[in-house]
């Protein structure tokens, strides 16, 4: 019989993702799906619904409690609020979730098996049942990179992120496309006038910038439109000194050393060291694909050509873009990467410091690689347990 999926938070922008994946990969013929909601219980199911056709709620224990595996990407406050409720209900299925409430909790593994399937599967031979996905960013820098961590190369690495406004949510997405479209209302004339100046234009968009209203920047609190935001969520500081390692980091920022260490079964709880991995998170005006700029400090001196092959080798979906002006402005882009599951990672080349300096670029799309592929794989894993 086909195990009972429940599924919560499917209509938003990553569950939206998630159920096209779902249904381009066959996945809703190997289950029993039932779809949960949080403002609509009673309502009709999705067509891709069997026998449970009725939406159920998603605060309703009891229904959740029927379910072999729960798949969610309805959001942090939901599983705050749930989940504790359905384990001390007894509740011992398997709970796959989008979000990064659990992800640092010692029974959660963070999920995305082109990288780390033995953990994954270490953790079901010991009785695991929490499989929580990534960050975006970090899932989609280890899908390009994770060749290297594997072989053992990476003493540390520096990533400099340029992260797109769907990072945030959907309407931050919305809220950049309008400060788009109001900046160049208010130079528009000019811009149809071939002989306007452009300072004139420059001074304009920055004065409206400037007085972008509350209304405007509602959702990421300053303009992001033809501007760029080197922060990205919360001031963690981590109550660290001036001086020490960690202070001024934002959540974003330790992030990429906490989960990156922990995809790969290392650092704390593990038996192998961490490896340190640090830089800046920085929000810029993309849609849904997350850029970062790479520096490795390798453990050896690795040729370029060696590093390209272990790179393209590692799994189906990265793509080694040649380090030429040609190919990177074609396929390396945001644009070039946006609705597609190729993890391209270019720029490859040795750095000024030495030869065991490295330097690449990658791109992933945030919605993908970054949010709900890693949770459908996990749910194909568990079903062919
Ligand atoms: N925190 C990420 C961002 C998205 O703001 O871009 C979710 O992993």
């Amino acid at each position: 019989m086909s195990k009972l999926v429940g599924l919560v938070g499917w209509r938003g922008m990553v569950g939206s993702v998630l159920m096209d994946r779902m249904q381009a990969e066959g996945d809703f013929e190997l289950i029993e799906p039932l779809f949960f909601s949080t403002s609509n219980a009673g309502g009709k199911a999705p067509a891709m619904a069997k026998n449970e056709t009725t939406l159920k709620d998603a605060t309703d224990i009891d229904a959740l409690k029927r379910c072999d595996i729960i798949l969610t990407a309805q959001g942090g406050d939901y599983t705050s609020e749930v989940f504790p409720k359905l384990r001390a209900a007894g509740w011992k299925g398997h709970w796959i979730d989008a979000a990064s409430t659990l992800r640092m909790n010692d029974d959660a593994v963070i999920v995305l098996d082109p990288v780390n399937l033995p953990v994954i599967q270490n953790a079901l031979a010991r009785g695991g049942r929490n499989w929580i996905g990534g960050n975006c960013t970090v899932s989609c820098m280890l899908m390009g990179v994770g060749a290297l961590y594997k072989a053992g190369l990476v003493e540390w690495m520096s990533t400099q992120t340029y992260q797109a406004a769907s990072g945030g949510g959907a309407q931050h997405m919305r809220e950049l496309l309008t400060q788009y479209g109001t900046l160049n209302a208010e130079v528009k004339a000019l811009l149809d006038d071939p002989k306007s100046a452009i300072l004139e234009i420059d001074r304009k968009v920055i004065a409206r910038q400037r007085n972008l209203s509350g209304a405007e920047t509602a959702n990421f609190g300053v303009p992001l439109g033809g501007s760029l935001i080197p922060w990205i969520d919360k001031d963690l500081g981590l109550g660290k000194g001036r001086d020490e390692p960690g202070w001024g980091v934002s959540r974003e920022e330790w992030k990429g050393m906490a989960e990156t260490n922990k995809i790969l079964g290392q650092g704390e709880g593990f038996n192998a060291p961490a490896v340190p991995v640090d830089g800046f998170c920085v929000r810029v005006g993309a849609m849904r694909c997350h850029s970062q700029a790479l520096t490795f400090k390798l453990r050896k001196d690795v040729p370029v050509a060696d590093i390209e092959a272990l790179i393209a080798a590692d799994n189906a979906w990265v793509k080694v873009v040649p380090n030429t002006r040609e190919a990177t402005v074609r396929d390396l882009t945001p644009v070039a990467v946006t609705g597609t599951m190729t993890i391209p990672v270019g720029r490859i080349r040795k750095m000024a410091m030495g030869p065991e300096y490295l330097g690449a670029f990658t791109i992933g799309d945030q919605l993908l690689w970054g949010a709900a592929e890693p949770l459908r794989r996990m749910l194909r894993i568990l079903l062919s347990h």
